[in-house]
């Protein structure tokens, strides 16, 4: 299987903000590790960030044919993108949500996703290791 791994706004600066939440790993750091996990059984992993809405609408159509899943941390973009909503709507793509932290126990504002009655699922709460299930769970 070859899955795209996106993420989305802010998380470029994974492991230099706000420390305490999403740890001291990089985004590099974390890409490799998935990379590395998806290769040990027998699958690949690519990846795709950027702070542009757009982008990653972009990102999530042109998977159509090209991607056998999606791991999607839409970050900010998760509690009100109705644009990233319909892209995700719109492919037969499975995509799987990711969270590193645990929303629900954050700000009102984070409680609300968008995006999930669109995804397959959803992974929160477990840091880095967010990724590495959602990554696990198409390999099931
Ligand atoms: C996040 C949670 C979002 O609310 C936030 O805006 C992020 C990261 C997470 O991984 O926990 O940028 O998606």
């Amino acid at each position: 299987m070859k899955i795209l791994v996106i993420n989305g706004v802010n998380l470029n600066l994974t492991g230099r903000r706000e420390r305490g939440i999403y740890g001291e790993e990089t985004l590099e750091k974390i890409n490799e590790e998935l990379a590395s996990f998806a290769a040990s059984r027998g699958h690949s992993a690519e990846f795709f960030q950027s702070n542009s809405e757009g982008d990653i609408c972009g990102a999530i159509q042109s998977a159509e044919g090209n991607y056998d899943g999606i791991v999607l941390n839409a970050g900010a973009f998760t509690h009100y993108s109705y644009a990233i909503r319909d892209a995700i709507a719109a492919i037969s793509v499975p995509v799987v949500e990711v969270h590193m932290s645990n929303v629900h126990a954050r700000e009102e504002f984070r409680k609300r996703s968008v995006l999930t009655e669109v995804c397959r699922g959803e992974i929160l709460g477990f840091g880095k290791n967010s990724y590495l299930l959602a990554l696990e769970s198409f390999f099931l």
